[in-house]
C-alpha cells in the first residue's frame, strides 16, 4: 500500500472507513456526499473502489478527460446477457443499446444527429411561454395555503407536464408518463442491483415501449412534439427505425424528469440553506441565469456517470486496463478546489463557472436548453409570487437513487408580508 492510499485517521484517531461509493448506501453520507467525494478527491483521485469494482474519478480534469475519451457504450447487449443467464432482461437491453446515452460515434453521432434535427432550439424557446403558464398554475394552485411542498406541488408535475408537451403525447398521460421514468431513473441512477425491483423496471419498460409504438402510429399526435419529429426526421435519406425512436424517446422523457424535479428541489434547498445569496437574487433578478448555473454545481442533479476505457490507458498515474469501468462523479469536480474556488460556497454570481452538471462532449445532456429554461422560470417566479420563504422544521429525507441527487419532500412556507 503507498503512502497515499492509507486509510485517512479520524478526529477520534480511528482509521477512517475504506474508501468507497458504496458509503452513499448509508443516509447519513447520502445526506451530505461531499466530505465523501473530497476524501476520494484528495486521498485517491483515481481510486479502484474494491465493492463496486469500478474506478472511481473525482477531479474535475479526470471527469472531463473520461466524459470525453472513454465509450459510453456499457450497456450489455441481449446476447451477453443470455451468455450469463439473465435474458430475462433482454427486453430492457433491447431498448437501451439503441438509445444515445450509451452508444459511441459513429451509431452515436447518428441518432443524435437526427434528434436533434428534431428538438431544434426554436422548439425549445416555443415551450416558454407555456412553461411559465404551467409554472404559475401550479403556484397558484397551493400559493393560497401559503405552504407548498415543492417536490410533490412544483418540481415533480411540472418537468412531467412540460415533458408530455414536448413530446406531443396527450398532456393528461402525464401521471403515467412520471411513474414509467421514475422506474427506468431508479435503474439508471443506481449502481446496486435490486434484483425485488428488475420486474417492476422490465413491465415499465415493455408498457412504455407499446405506449410509444402505438403513438408513434397515432395521427392525432402534434405535429411538433418530439415523437412525430422524431420518426420522420431525415438527413440524407437516413431516418430512425421505428425501435430507434421509441428507445430515445423514452430516454428523453426519462432523462428530463428526475433531474429537472432535483434542480428545482435541490435548488431552492439550496437558497434557503444561503439566505444572503437568496437576499442577493431577490435584489437582481437578472441574476436568474448565474444563479441556476450555480444551482447546478453546487447540488448537481447528476452526481455521477459510468463509462468503460477504449483501451489500456493511464490516468493520475493509475494504469487503467481497456473495459475496466469507470465512475465519473461529476459532482465531485463540480466542487474542485483546482477549477472552482472556494467550491463549497454557494455564489450565485460565480465566474467562469463552467461545472459538468450536464456532462461533457458528445453526451453533453441533449435537453439542457430546456431544463435551464425550466429552472430559470421556477426560480423567477416563486420570488416574484412571495417575498418571504422558510424552510419547514421537519427532517429532510433524501432519495435513496445514488445517482440522481433528491429530495423525497421539502416543505416550505411563504408568506407575502414581511415582519
Ligand atoms: C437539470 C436537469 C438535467 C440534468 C442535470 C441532466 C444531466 C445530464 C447529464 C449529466 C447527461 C450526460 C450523461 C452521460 O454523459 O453519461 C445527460 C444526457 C442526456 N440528457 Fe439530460 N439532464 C437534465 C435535463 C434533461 C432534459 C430536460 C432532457 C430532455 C429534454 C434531457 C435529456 C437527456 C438525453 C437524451 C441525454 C443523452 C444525450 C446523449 O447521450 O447524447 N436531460 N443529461
Amino acid at each position: 500500500m503507498t503512502a497515499k492510499s492509507q486509510p485517512a485517521k479520524n478526529t477520534t484517531g480511528k482509521a477512517a472507513p475504506p474508501l468507497s461509493l458504496f458509503h452513499l448506501l448509508d443516509p447519513e453520507v447520502l445526506a451530505n456526499p461531499y466530505p465523501l467525494y473530497h476524501r476520494l478527491r484528495t486521498e485517491d483521485p483515481v481510486h479502484w473502489d474494491p465493492f463496486l469494482h469500478y474506478w472511481v474519478v473525482t477531479r474535475y480534469e479526470d471527469v472531463v478527460r473520461v466524459l470525453r475519451e472513454f465509450s459510453a457504450a456499457r450497456t450489455p447487449t441481449p446476447e451477453q446477457l443470455t451468455s450469463i443467464g439473465l435474458s430475462k432482461l433482454n427486453p430492457l437491453a433491447q431498448v437501451m443499446v439503441k438509445q444515445m446515452l450509451f452508444l459511441d460515434p459513429p451509431s452515436h453521432t447518428r441518432i443524435r444527429g437526427l434528434a436533434s434535427a428534431a428538438f431544434t432550439p426554436g422548439r425549445v424557446e416555443a415551450l416558454r411561454s407555456h412553461i411559465r403558464d404551467i409554472t404559475r398554475s401550479l403556484i397558484q394552485a397551493t400559493a393560497a395555503n401559503g405552504r407548498m411542498n415543492i417536490i410533490a406541488e412544483l418540481a415533480e408535475p411540472l418537468p412531467c407536464i412540460v415533458t408530455a408537451e414536448m413530446l406531443g403525447v396527450p398532456v393528461e398521460d402525464h401521471p403515467q408518463l412520471k411513474l414509467w421514468s421514475q422506474d427506468f431513473a431508479e435503474m439508471l441512477g443506481n449502481f446496486q442491483h435490486n434484483p425485488d425491483h428488475a420486474s417492476r423496471i422490465l413491465k415499465s419498460t415493455e408498457e412504455m415501449t407499446a405506449y410509444f409504438r402505438s403513438a408513434i402510429r397515432q395521427e392525432k399526435l402534434r405535429p411538433e412534439g418530439l415523437v412525430c419529429s422524431l420518426r420522420d426526421a431525415e438527413i440524407q435519406g437516413d431516418r430512425l427505425s421505428e425501435e430507434e425512436v421509441i428507445a430515445n424517446c423514452i430516454v428523453t422523457m426519462v432523462g428530463g424528469q428526475e433531474t429537472t424535479t432535483n434542480l428545482i428541489g435541490n435548488g431552492m434547498l439550496s437558497l434557503l440553506r444561503n439566505p444572503e445569496q437568496l437576499q442577493k437574487l431577490r435584489a437582481d433578478l437578472s441574476l436568474i441565469p448565474s444563479a441556476v448555473e450555480e444551482l447546478l454545481r453546487y447540488e448537481s442533479p447528476s452526481q455521477h456517470t459510468a463509462r468503460l476505457a477504449p483501451q489500456d490507458t493511464q490516468i493520475g498515474g493509475k494504469q487503467i486496463r481497456k473495459r475496466q469501468a469507470v465512475m465519473a462523479v461529476m459532482a465531485a469536480a463540480n466542487r474542485d478546489p483546482e477549477r472552482f474556488p472556494d467550491p463549497d460556497r454557494l455564489d450565485i454570481t460565480r465566474q467562469d463557472n463552467r461545472h459538468v452538471a450536464f456532462g461533457w462532449g458528445a453526451h453533453f445532456c441533449f435537453g439542457a436548453p430546456l431544463a435551464r429554461i425550466e429552472g430559470q422560470i421556477v426560480f423567477e417566479e416563486l420570488i416574484r409570487s412571495f417575498p418571504i420563504w422558510s424552510l419547514e422544521p421537519e427532517p429532510l429525507v433524501w432519495r435513496t437513487n445514488l445517482g440522481l441527487r433528491g429530495l423525497t419532500a421539502l416543505p416550505v412556507t411563504f408568506s407575502n408580508a414581511r415582519g
